[in-house]
This record gives C-alpha cells, structure tokens and sequence, in this order.
C-alpha cells in the first residue's frame, strides 16, 4: 500500500502533466499575409539548372502545401547591375539613355535570372503574393555612379546631381518590371526601392535615410496609379534590423497613406516589437548566413536548428506583430546555414533542413487572411499561438521549448471541434500525424513532448 506522501507526489505528477489551452476567437489580432523566402542574386539559376526531377522536387518543397512548406510570398530581386558576371542581378536598362527625360531603353530577356520561371512555377502552386524588391537602382541614377558600394538616388533630399533628377526615371523603370511580370502571368503585389539602405556595400546597394525614402515615394505612388497599379502596395525599407526600421518612421508616417508595407530583416535587431505603423509589417530577410550547414532540429539551440527557427518565427508574430515571415534563401548550394534547403555539391541531391519544417510548420496551417487570436493557458515554458483561418477552422500552435512532457487540452470559445488533426515535429519525429482524442464538448487532446512543436488543426 502506497503511502500518503507518494499519492500527493503523484497527483502533483499527474496535475503537472495536464494543461489546458483556451483560445479565445473574439480576442483579434493582426491578419496574416503568410511566410516565403527568395531566390535572388542568380540562386534561381541554381534551381532551373537541376535535373527535371529535382527541380520538382525542390520546388514542391518551396511551395507544396502537402509535401513542403507551402510558401505564399516570393521575394524577386529586380536588377540593377550592368551585366550579368559572377551573382549580380542584370538591369532592365543596363545602359544610361542619356538623361532623367531621355526615352528609356529597356531590354528585358524574358528570364530576369530565372526568377521568371520561379515566380511563374509559384503561381501553378497558388501563390499569389509576389514582393519584387530592387537592392539599387542603375548606377547611372545615383550619386556616386555605380549600383554597387553605396550612393544615393539623384533627386531626393541631400543628393542633387549634375546628370539631374532621376526619381521619375526611377519609379517609371520599377513599374516597366511589374508591367513585364505581368505580361507573362505574374502580378507583383509588392514593390520595394531599398535593401538595408544604412549599409554600403561591394555589391549593389543604396543609402537612404527615412526623409530620403519620403522623398521617392511621394514620386513612385502616384506613378504606379497612373498606371493603374493601384493595388500594387509600397514596401520600405528593409532596413537591416527592427530598431533601423522603427528609426525611418517618423518620416515615413508623413506619408503613410502612400505606403502599403513596412519591411525589415533581423540581423542587427530582432523582430521584438511593433514597429510604430498602422500598415503589415514583413520580417522580409534573416538566416543563419555563416554557420556551417546543419539539418539538425534540436542540438544546443545552434543559428541553423530548426527548433531556433521555430521560435523566431513565433517571437516575430507575437512580440512584433508581423503578418510576414521570410528566411532569406530558399535553395542554394554550398555549405553554410545561409538557405533552407541545400543543392550538393555535385548537384545530385537536394536536401532540406529542419528550418524548412520548422517554417512549414507555420506556413501550411497559418494561411493568408488568417487572424491570430487570444489564447490563454498551456504547458509550462511553452510558446502557444492560435489563428482563424478563412475558411473557420482554427490551428494552434505549441512550440515546447523545455524538456517537459504532457497532456495539451485545447478548446475554443463558442466553436465545437467536429474532427481534429495534430502533427508533430522533433528530432526523432519525422512523421507528421500524431493521435488526438476529441471529446463529446469539442475539447482536443495530445501529447505534446519536451522540444517540439505540436499543431492542432480544430475543424468546424
Ligand atoms: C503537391 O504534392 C502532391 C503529392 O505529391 C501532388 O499530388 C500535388 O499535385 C502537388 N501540388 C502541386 C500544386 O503541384
Ligand atoms: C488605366 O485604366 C483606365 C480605365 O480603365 C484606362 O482608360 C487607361 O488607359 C489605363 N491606363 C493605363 C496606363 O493602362
Ligand atoms: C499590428 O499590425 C496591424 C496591421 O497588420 C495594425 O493594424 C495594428 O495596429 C498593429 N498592432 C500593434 C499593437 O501595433
Ligand atoms: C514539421 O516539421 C517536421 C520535421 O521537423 C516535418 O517532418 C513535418 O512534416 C513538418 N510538418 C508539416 C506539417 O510541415
């Protein structure tokens, strides 16, 4: 017979090991744009260089809602070099026509590095959201001459040139790229100016500060409408982390109505509060960009784990309000953490990491249009989320971080679940499904062990 002291120890066991998520729908947040990455600086060339096979294969795991991560947001790279030599990404002017007011001479190769063949594969698999981001405009705009090491567009506030004002030429030439996606099927339903405009850099690159970036949207707005791209929404500015960001918004309020999304990538500060803007903010590039290339979910909470990934992803919808996540590359060779799914060295084999997962995690059960909800309650040192998809069924998303174990109840408010799903993802779990019992009041239970993430899909 068990004495008194080892009961209580077990009901106290038993007590720890069941937890109960609430999730309250009339609690609303921000509506979700979805998750993605790019293929930029010729990496599309990588891809449409594999066999046919592993060109699906990679594909699929880009955008395959049942077999990969089903991406929704492709971020292009519109060009802005003169050539096409080592990764550059070539102009659709290469050459200066003369003056801000000469007639252009646009030359446009129907391929733009194979981001053509990318974005239009992307389209077969549903994606409708296309962020074409140019990191520079043509040298022969800016200040200093040449789209790589830094300058400034001519025109804007503190950069008059001899050559003149270029910000017309400018905005005129961005919207000539969206009009030649959308000629082969394409509609870019963002357009950005600028990437990491605080750094000057060997390759193509451009500084703006806030009040410079006012100064070209104030031109590129009423451009895109005249040409009747009125639901084409402008995107600034990549800044290199969330406080760079924030510190362009005081000016880029001044114009809020002609903004449409703020971006921002994680390298110097992290997604861990809402930028000061009424619009969608993107985490629009981050990665592990020098760890050497790992497919591991959980070792010692390492840049390139998946489990990490899994958590940035969180922190960035919950503390910053994102409504967009993307990793920086999709498929690439080489050997470092720098994209999610790694072509061999021989160009055999594709592998994708446990980043991918951990985005796909995310990205197939949080779909456009989703809003995040409240949720209160949950295991112990867990991270838990909860979404209203468009079509009513709700995901909720339990990421358990810690080495405890238990029994996850989660119920709805005012919403009976009449089937459930639960997918699992750890170290040792690759297999997706995992046994959930709803009871006779709607309430869904799994299991949800210590370092994985659990999502359960609650249907109407
Ligand atoms: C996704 O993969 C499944 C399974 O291989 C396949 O049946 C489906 O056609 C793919 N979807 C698309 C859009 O290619
Ligand atoms: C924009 O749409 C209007 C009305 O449909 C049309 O008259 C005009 O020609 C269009 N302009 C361009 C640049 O396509
Ligand atoms: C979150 O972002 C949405 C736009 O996506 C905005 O309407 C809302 O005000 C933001 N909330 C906070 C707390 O910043
Ligand atoms: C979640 O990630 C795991 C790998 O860590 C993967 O096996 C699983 O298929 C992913 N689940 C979904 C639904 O993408």
């Amino acid at each position: 017979m068990a004495s008194l002291p080892f009961l209580l120890a077990a009901l106290v066991a038993v007590a720890a090991s069941q937890s109960t998520i609430t999730v309250d729908p009339s609690r609303t947040y921000q509506k979700m744009d979805g998750f993605g990455t790019s293929e930029t600086f010729q990496r599309a060339n990588q891809m449409h260089a594999l066999s046919p096979e592993l060109q699906r294969y990679s594909l699929d795991l880009l955008f395959n809602r049942t077999t990969g991560a089903g991406f929704t947001i492709l971020r292009n790279g519109i060009g802005s070099s003169p050539d096409s030599s080592s990764d550059h990404m070539v102009s659709i002017q290469p050459r200066n026509p003369g003056s801000p007011n000469a007639a252009p001479q646009y030359v446009w190769d129907g391929n733009d590095n194979s981001q053509v063949w990318l974005s239009t594969e992307a389209v077969k698999y549903g994606v409708k959201t296309f962020y074409a981001n140019a990191w520079s405009a043509p040298g022969y705009m800016k200040t200093n001459n040449n789209d790589a090491n830094g300058g400034t567009l001519c025109g804007v506030s503190g950069a008059s040139c001899s050559s003149g004002d270029w910000r017309q030429a400018y905005a005129n030439y961005l919207v000539q790229y969206i009009t030649y996606y959308k000629e082969v099927g394409v509609d870019i339903t963002h357009v950005g100016f600028l990437n990491e405009p605080e750094l000057t850099t060997s390759y193509a690159s451009m500084r703006s500060n806030g009040q410079q970036a006012v100064d070209f949207i104030k031109v590129l707005r009423p451009t895109l409408d005249k040409a009747n791209y009125t639901d084409v929404k402008v995107a600034c500015c990549d800044a290199e982390g969330w406080y760079s960001q924030n510190g362009m918004m005081s000016q880029l309020n001044s114009i809020s109505s002609q903004l449409g999304l703020i971006t921002a990538h994680s390298y110097t500060s992290q997604p861990t509060f809402a930028i000061n803007t009424p619009h969608p903010v993107w985490q629009t590039e981050y990665a592990d960009l020098q760890g050497a290339w790992t497919s591991a979910w959980y070792q010692w909470n390492g840049a390139g784990e998946g489990l990490l990934w899994a958590n940035r992803i969180y922190d960035a919808i919950i503390q910053a309000n994102v409504t967009g996540y993307l990793y920086w590359i999709g498929v690439q060779g080489g050997a470092t953490n720098s994209k999610l799914i790694r072509i061999s060295d021989d160009k055999r084999t594709v592998t994708p990491s446990k980043r991918l997962w951990a985005f796909a995690n995310w990205s197939r059960f949080v779909r456009p249009g989703a809003v995040r909800v409240g949720t209160s309650g949950g295991p112990s040192g867990a991270k838990v989320s909860a979404f209203k998809n468009v079509d009513g069924w709700f995901s909720v998303q339990v990421i358990q971080g810690g080495t405890g174990s238990g029994t996850v109840n989660v119920k709805v408010n005012g919403f009976t679940a009449k089937s459930a799903h639960a997918w699992i993802t750890d170290e040792s779990h690759d297999v997706s499904e995992i046994a959930v019992n709803v009871g006779s009041d709607g309430t869904v239970s799994a299991t949800v062990p210590g370092r994985s993430f659990v999502t359960f899909v609650l249907e109407p």
